[in-house]
């Protein structure tokens, strides 16, 4: 099966070397429709590693990750729970961008990857995890959960607890679950949404303390 295994350079040891090779990245169909690949971004040396889904439009467009509106809910959280951003890497379980054909002049809408399109690209996460080491892996949202814990992970179960990363080499780390930031743009209460996702943000900053 096609996968971003076929597009990963051998002993790659650098995060730019990484970048410049998922660029070409044609594991899956995702690149076809896509702008770019939008590959993750931060801090070499990160101890927060923040896992989102896939990037949204905005993000397609700049090429870099949570740029858009659920980015800067994301920007205002984290500094709420007092982690500054620049000192994390954010990337995301599937790197190009998947929407419904939009109708003529309206905004392209996000389509949740499919678990197939998350295995082909999970090659690049696990390198990204290998690279930059991270002591804790923050899972925003189901699709991030599940790249790295299979179909079965629930966010409701595990938010905000910490638990043991699954074993992948050179990685020693934990996890910490919350929601996917867009979520709480989504939700009907937004106050209390924004507040719960803070709350799983200072348990992340705790285990950074
Ligand atoms: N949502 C994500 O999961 N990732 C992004 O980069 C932007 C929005
Ligand atoms: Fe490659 Fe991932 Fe893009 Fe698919 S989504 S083409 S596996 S980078």
């Amino acid at each position: 099966r096609r996968s971003a295994a076929d597009f990963l350079p051998p002993d790659v040891d650098d995060l730019d070397q990484l970048r410049g090779a998922a660029a070409g990245c044609r594991g899956c169909d995702l690149y076809r429709n896509a702008t770019q690949t939008v590959f993750g971004d931060g801090a070499p040396d990160a101890r927060a590693l923040l896992l989102g889904e896939q990037p949204g439009d905005r993000e397609d467009v700049a090429g870099e990750p949570f740029v858009g509106p659920a980015g800067r809910l994301l920007d205002r959280a984290l500094a709420e729970a007092g982690i500054p951003r620049e000192r994390t890497y954010l990337t995301n379980a599937v790197k190009h961008f998947k929407f419904v054909p939009p109708e003529r002049g309206k905004r392209r809408l996000h389509k949740q990857p499919s678990a197939a399109e998350v295995s082909a690209c999970k090659p690049w996460l696990l390198a990204e995890l290998r690279l930059i080491r991270p002591e804790v892996v923050v899972l925003l949202g189901a699709t991030a959960g599940k790249a790295l814990y299979g179909a079965s992970f629930r966010v409701g179960d595990r938010r905000g607890t910490v638990f043991p990363l699954p074993e992948i080499e050179g990685v020693e780390g934990v996890a910490v679950a919350t929601v996917h930031p867009s979520s709480v743009l989504r939700a009907d209460d937004r106050d209390a949404a924004y507040a719960a996702f803070v709350a799983d943000l200072r348990v992340v900053a705790e285990v950074l303390a």
